[in-house]
């Protein structure tokens, strides 16, 4: 009985202890123990390798240290005796593959072992997490000692694609902003940025043989307004001020900066549609050869509704002309010559072919080469690009859409429109990488629309964290991992990309890097407050919008009725319908509660302790009614 109260009283212990950490994306192994290591000056990190890249990584370390008040040394010989091992292993442990790592921290030591750089990198990351926030403020550099707990972490990742992607064509973001935000996901482990380099709205890589494409398809008008909807087209002869490029040699930069944590950059060149840009520069690229201008986001397109669409303007290349696979090859002979990945991303998706359709040229062309169909038509448009692509040593990756007509041998697919592009590519023997835009689309908004900046689809962090990129009946070898894509047509700054890529990036995350039995939704809200409290701590703006009430409408019995929720452990909901405030003073929420008729607003608020944690939703009975439908 003695011991089993023991066994007992242990269990609890360590489960406590486990629940301590803030950790995130969740490592697949978290064991405290009893030590306490405190930084001050007197540690010394001391290299047991002479491993240029684990150098330049603990150096980054030391360096952040540095930023929080503590002074260290980086040396090859042991200084002192409270010291941070970082050891590369000689004989390799296998489970940990290239990017896994030990993390031991106990009294005096801790010590990092990884078989690869890549390891190490990781292990810092978590290191940075187990510091306790308050001391990395930036009002707090007088202290000079940090504890953290004593622990032993065994850690590796899921899948070996753990990606985002920036749209830098809608909204221009400087090479700053881009290192900054590729620092700022290395944090959590991410190892792939996906570079959305060319779109309608501005090419933003300097071809050399192509001069134009940055002289004229990396500027364009100024306009104001919601994208896609009330901008005004350009006028002739009118400036384009707004805009940017990446020279070459900022390109080599950032790659090199990139590779400094751990990321791998896979640029994207959207072809053989999103290509307005490109035309502006090159209009004899497209079938009509027409003049035209890079766009501002104005309406060049109608939308159905069902995915379908109209292009009022072309922005196609001309599968039908051989100077247009010249100007392809042209352009990818530079892009592969600048970034080593393994991968280029050649774009494909949302291709209208109507020009296509009504061009007898092309028309002539495809029945010389007993083409059916447009989709056949895009189909060897893409197998041709692929040709050029791994002519250069480079594999290709697109989005869905190159499935459509027969896919291309050795090509890679983005699943975007749901998993089934992924499913079918995967079922087919090809590489695939999930990013459906109900799970992982950044862009769309993820809170109440009455404090969202609104588009057109909704995503919670719930939502997010709950997906599964592995469907059932299909082979996870062919899954080479997944990723958050953030779309930037109402993005116009790095502050807000980073409101509208975390905390869904931390969901992501810990999708692609933990295991599947890890997840557990309430520990993962638990964690990501702490790592709110780290973002408030360095400034860097990140959405909130999970302690918002979530507010649901319907009717019943001809009333207007209404539920509120939200998933934070230990919180309440408060709200009032009489016009009154502040909310405190209203009713606690227990259940369904109708909202009665009249000239009348719902506010809502998240509490917990007492204290408001959430914005305060205002929403009036005129839009209730408008959600609950009539
Ligand atoms: C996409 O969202 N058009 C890939």
């Amino acid at each position: 009985m003695k011991n089993l109260l023991l066994l007992f009283l242990l269990f609890t212990f360590f489960y406590q202890s486990n629940a301590q950490h803030s950790i995130i994306p969740i490592p697949v192994n978290y064991v405290a123990n009893n030590s306490e290591f405190i930084f001050d000056d007197q540690v010394s990190l001391n290299l047991q390798t002479n491993d240029e890249q684990v150098k330049k990584y603990t150096e980054q370390f030391q360096l952040f240290l540095k930023k929080n008040g503590i002074n260290t040394s980086v040396s090859t010989t042991k200084k002192g005796n409270k010291t941070i091992d970082v050891i590369l292993n000689k004989k390799l442990q296998t489970e940990l593959g290239n990017e896994g790592y030990i993390l031991e921290v106990n009294q005096n030591n801790i010590k990092l072992t990884a078989n690869e750089p890549a390891g190490i990198f990781n292990g810092f990351q978590t290191l940075k997490q187990l510091i306790p926030i308050e001391k990395i403020s930036s009002e707090n550099k007088t202290s000079n000692q940090i504890k953290i707990k004593g622990c032993k972490i065994t850690d590796y990742p899921r899948f070996g694609w753990r990606g985002l992607m920036l749209d830098v064509s809608r909204h221009f973001f400087s090479v700053e902003d881009v290192k900054a935000y590729i620092d700022q996901m290395s944090q959590y482990k991410y190892n792939v940025f996906h570079w959305h380099l060319t779109d309608d709205e501005g090419w933003r890589i300097e071809i050399k043989s192509l001069p134009k494409l940055t002289e004229v398809g990396a500027w364009r008008v100024e306009r104001y307004g919601r994208f896609g909807e009330d901008r005004k087209a350009p006028k002739p002869g009118e400036k384009t001020p707004y805009g940017g490029f990446y020279t070459q040699e900022q390109i080599k930069e950032i790659v090199k900066y990139a590779a400094d944590r751990n990321v791998t950059i896979v640029p994207e060149i959207d072809f053989p549609g999103h290509s307005m840009a490109a035309l502006a520069a090159y209009p004899e690229l497209s079938t009509k050869k027409e003049p035209k201008s890079v766009s501002p986001g104005f309406k060049f397109a109608d939308w159905y509704g069902d995915g379908t669409f109209k292009m009022l303007v072309e922005n196609t290349l001309n599968p039908a002309d051989e100077n247009v696979y010249a100007f392809v090859d042209k352009v990818f002979t530079e892009v592969a010559a600048l970034f080593p990945g393994d991968y280029i991303h050649m774009g494909g998706d949302e291709c209208y072919h109507g020009y296509w359709d009504e061009d007898p040229k092309v028309q002539q062309f495809m029945k010389k080469n007993k083409i059916e169909n447009s989709h056949e038509l895009q189909s060897y448009f893409v197998k041709r690009v692929e040709k050029i692509i791994s002519s250069k040593g480079k594999k290709m990756i697109g989005w869905d859409e190159i499935l459509e007509g027969g896919l291309a041998d050795g090509a890679a697919v983005m699943s975007w429109r749901g998993m089934k592009g992924g499913i079918e590519a995967a079922k087919m023997g090809h590489d695939v990488v999930m990013t459906p835009t109900t799970y992982a689309y950044l862009d769309y908004t993820q809170g109440d629309h009455s404090v969202e900046n609104p588009i057109y689809a909704n995503l919670s962090l719930e939502k997010s964290y709950s997906f599964e990129p592995v469907p059932e009946g299909v082979d996870a070898k062919y899954v080479l991992g997944g990723q958050g894509n953030l779309w930037t047509e109402v993005i116009p700054n790095l502050q807000y990309a980073y409101y509208m890529t975390y905390p869904r990036a931390f969901a992501i995350a810990e999708t692609l890097w933990s295991p599947k039995e890890n997840k557990n939704l309430d520990s993962f809200i638990n964690r990501t407050e702490d790592h709110f409290n780290r973002f408030d701590a360095q400034n860097t703006n990140i959405s909130k919008a999970i302690l918002d009430p979530e507010v649901k409408v319907y009717r019943k019995d001809n009333k207007l009725m209404c539920e509120l929720k939200n998933s934070v452990p230990n919180s309440e909901i408060f709200y009032t319908i009489d016009n009154t405030y502040p909310v405190k003073f209203g009713q606690k929420y227990t259940g369904a509660f109708e909202i009665p008729a009249g000239k009348l607003n719902l506010r809502t608020q998240t509490f917990k302790n007492g204290k408001p944690i959430s914005r305060e939703l205002l929403i009036s009975r005129t839009e209730l009614d408008k959600r609950a439908g009539n």
